[in-house]
């Protein structure tokens, strides 16, 4: 494969919820990268995310017509029941949702709105599916939406460290359930120590997805996880 046209902080800054499909399909190059992120994504979280192509029942439901249209691809979280599972599906599925914007596909994390019981997948014992992520080729351009303030993602007082304020800025453009934002993160000074809290439904999932994008954003120097 050939190295990707734009890294990681760049695929952040390009990602938008991408709801309705063309029906050009996902091409054999562009799947094979896909599984090779999966791969990468389940051996690093103890997790058993899939990839289904050209299955059009999931997303085509009652429940899923009014937002989503088109859908017949997408990526099944599933992983170990619990919020540590829902915290390591967000935490290294977004690491496959940003490959697959790197690749030109539009992404959106789905919570309710789709039928999992159409969905030709592996559930072993002890996992769950926490949710799906709908990939295809956009419909449309993408919007952007509205974000909170760096300074309501944190306890820490500003001014913060480099390091500290490109994390923040790195999940503050992650997708969050209806958008709500509600994940939070600690900064202990004394030992450059960063702690992650969250509330609400969706709230590990969420946590996880907003711990991926500020690992990009801060990058490895300097700073580590805390409890
Ligand atoms: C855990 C999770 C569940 C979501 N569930 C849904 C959903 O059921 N239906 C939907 O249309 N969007 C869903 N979304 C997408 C969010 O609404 C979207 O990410 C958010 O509004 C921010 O927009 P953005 O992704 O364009 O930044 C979900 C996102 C996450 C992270």
């Amino acid at each position: 494969m050939n190295t990707p046209a734009m890294d990681l902080n760049q695929a952040i800054r390009a990602r938008h919820a991408v709801r309705r499909h063309t029906d050009q399909p996902i091409d054999a190059a562009t799947a094979q990268a896909l599984r090779e992120a999966i791969d990468q994504a389940n051996a690093a979280g103890g997790l058993a995310l899939q990839l289904v192509l050209d299955e059009p029942k999931a997303f085509a439901g009652l429940r899923a017509m009014g937002q989503f249209r088109g859908v017949r691809n997408y990526l099944a979280m599933v992983g170990p029941a619990g919020e540590a599972g829902a915290e390591a599906c967000g935490r290294h599925g977004e690491r496959v949702v940003l490959r697959a914007v790197q690749l030109g596909l539009g992404t959106c994390w789905v919570g309710l709105t789709y039928n999992k019981r159409a969905m030709p997948i592996l559930i072993g014992p002890g996992q769950v599916l926490h949710a799906a992520v709908a990939l295809g080729h956009a419909e449309g351009p993408a919007h952007s939406h509205k974000v909170k303030p760096i300074e309501a993602l944190t306890s820490a007082t500003p001014p913060f460290p480099d390091w500290f304020r490109r994390g923040l800025e790195a999940a503050q453009l992650g997708p969050s359930a209806m958008n709500q934002q509600r994940f939070r993160f600690d900064l202990d000074p004394e030992t450059n120590s960063v702690s992650g809290r969250v509330g609400g439904p969706y709230g590990h999932i969420d946590l996880g997805i907003a711990k991926c994008h500020f690992e990009i954003g801060a990058g490895t120097e300097g700073w580590r996880w805390g409890p």
